[in-house]
């Protein structure tokens, strides 16, 4: 389990980047994080793995404080990180020297590395990728090679830093169904922190973030509904919701509807 226990950090004293975070992440469950720009998120991902210690509180990675200095591996090891921008991961000339490059650094034997890259390659669609350079994929099969990088390493958790936001909204879809599905079928952990509203759909649960404080967290349908808590931590609403409630005041639903084909059978049967 990840666990954020009030934790509060500041870049510099006096100005709280994230204040009283609490929250869990089990393994085989899926929690995102919405908020707009400057609402702490980032500060989250980097508090989760210890690469940022809290000045108050404390991160837990199953049952480990990330403060323990002899853990600081352990962390590491159990917990994945992607950031937005690929560009900035790549470190290898061939897409396979770069899937292969945490391994290495953690000794793990060639037959060993070649078999895990093979699998997740394919599991991600990327095999055919691998001996050509990562500076003429797509921001999305970019996109793929960061996530397999990660995964080779065999993490509990993932933890997901806007990891669509360079990405056209096919390859958004794409990248968020298999991060989905990995993580259901390897019973991974993920947080995934995101401001476009439509990606926590299939969240196990959502927590909204706003100057640093999390203003509230549920089930993505109930936080969903709620144009008001949305528009004040400022990320859009579901052009679903904002039609349901449209016709709701006209009086020609009785609901609002987070599912399009919930709302549109709604308008049929009436
Ligand atoms: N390296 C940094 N140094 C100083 N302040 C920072 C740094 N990174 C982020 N901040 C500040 O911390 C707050 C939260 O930022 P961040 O976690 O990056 O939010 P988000 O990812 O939601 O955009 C913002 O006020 C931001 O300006
Ligand atoms: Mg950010």
């Amino acid at each position: 389990m990840i666990h954020f226990k009030d934790v509060s950090f500041a870049y510099k004293e006096g100005k709280w980047a994230v204040r009283h975070i609490n929250f869990t992440v089990n393994k085989g469950e899926f929690v995102s994080i919405i908020g707009g720009n400057g609402s702490g998120k980032s500060t989250i991902a980097r508090l989760s793995d210890g690469l940022l210690l809290p000045q108050e509180g404390s991160v837990f990675v199953d049952e480990i404080n990330s403060r323990a200095k002899k853990d600081e591996f352990f962390i590491k090891e159990k917990v994945g990180i992607v950031f937005q921008n690929p560009d900035n991961q790549f470190v290898g000339t061939t897409v396979e020297e770069d899937i292969a490059f945490g391994l290495e650094n953690i000794g793990v034997e060639r037959v060993e590395a070649k078999a895990r890259i093979e699998q997740i390659s394919s599991l991600l669609g990327i095999d055919k990728y691998l001996h050509g350079s990562p500076s003429y994929l797509s921001g999305g099969e970019k996109q793929k090679v960061a996530i397999a990088s990660v995964l080779v390493m065999q993490p509990d958790y993932l933890v997901m830093d806007e990891i669509t936001a360079l990405l056209d909204p096919v390859s958004r879809k794409e990248v968020l169904n298999l991060v989905h599905s990995i993580a259901e079928n390897k019973n991974i952990g993920v947080l995934y922190i995101t401001h476009i509203t439509e990606e926590v759909i299939k969240s196990d649960k959502v927590l909204v973030l706003h100057k640093g404080e999390k203003i509230k967290e549920g089930a993505p349908a109930v936080i969903l509904q709620d144009m008001k808590l949305l528009r004040s931590a400022g990320v859009a609403s579901l052009p679903s919701v904002i039609i349901s409630e449209d016709l709701r005041k006209h009086g020609i639903i009785s609901a609002s509807f987070v599912d399009e084909e919930d709302l549109i059978g709604s308008l049929c049967s009436n």
